[in-house]
């Protein structure tokens, strides 16, 4: 048996690395699978390599009226919406005196901003449905402590944390879940370009953060997107309806809480 059958679901920024390995794997499970990315050409590459199971979706998370559109795009694709994964995001990197405005603006726009309004979007259609759903936040283990380069990125971590608790506590009386994932350190594009901001800012040869953050992880090294695929099949399934507010760890041992 499926785990997610006839479900549909909407996956923001899954054009690439964790969201297109979430969307491959409720396509596996049976749901129907929105790819929405602001990268509309990645979004069709990766839709038609999923399957017809999966559609792009053009969408940026910073404007509600891509914001709105996208929705009723899924509404009238897969007739309804059952599961939103909030994953689009941006990271940067400055020490505290070098941080630039328009960095806190755009990193809060979409990782903030973009998470509560595609949450409230969703949560309103789930709503009038009258059938619950499942909201999964991608968080960070950035959102569980500072970094020192890393203020502007963390703080938006912790938000979405934040966000998680308060949405997961007034939505749960319409038997919506939302939940977050907050992974460690997972190999993929994002962080090829992480690892090159910190070989600027910490004078090193590109490659030698990855590596070093592979080599501390308790598990023994970086996790994969799939490594997480069996979080968010969990907290978008019935399976964790008594799951409410709560943002989990999966992150190979790198933080306790
Ligand atoms: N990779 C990691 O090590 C790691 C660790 C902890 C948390 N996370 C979180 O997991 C999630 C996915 O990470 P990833 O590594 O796959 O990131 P990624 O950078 O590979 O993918 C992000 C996707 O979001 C899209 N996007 C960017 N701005 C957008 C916007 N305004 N509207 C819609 N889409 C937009 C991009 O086009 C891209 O396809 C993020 O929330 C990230 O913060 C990642």
């Amino acid at each position: 048996m499926k785990r997610l059958e006839g479900k549909s679901a909407l996956i923001t920024g899954s054009a690439r690395g964790i969201g297109r390995a979430f969307a491959e794997a409720y396509a596996r499970e049976g749901a129907t699978v929105a790819i929405a990315d602001i990268n509309i050409e990645r979004a069709s590459q990766a839709a038609s390599e999923i399957g017809p199971s999966a559609y792009p979706v053009e969408m940026d998370v910073t404007r509600q009226d891509s914001i709105d559109a996208a929705v009723a795009t899924v509404v009238r694709q897969a007739g309804g919406l059952d599961i939103l994964v909030n994953n689009a995001a941006l990271f940067d990197l400055a020490p505290i005196v070098e941080i630039r405005r328009e960095s806190y603006e755009r990193l809060f726009s979409i990782n903030v901003a973009g998470t509560l309004f595609t949450l409230q979007a969703a949560a309103k259609q789930m709503i009038a449905q009258g059938r619950g759903g499942k909201i999964i936040n991608m968080a960070s283990q950035a959102g569980r402590r500072g970094e020192a380069l890393v203020a502007v990125y963390c703080a938006t971590k912790a938000a979405v944390i934040s966000l998680t608790q308060s949405a997961g506590l007034d939505l749960v009386k319409h038997r919506i879940n939302v939940n977050a994932i907050a992974p460690g350190v997972v190999d993929g594009e994002h962080w090829d370009g992480v690892d090159a901001l910190f070989a600027r800012y910490e004078n090193r040869p590109l490659g030698e953060k990855k590596r070093l953050v592979g080599e501390a992880v308790p598990y023994g090294r970086m996790g994969t997107a799939e490594d997480l695929t069996g979080m968010a099949i969990f907290l978008a399934s019935p399976e964790s309806d008594y799951v409410v507010a709560q943002t989990y760890n999966v992150d190979g041992g790198q933080w306790m809480s």
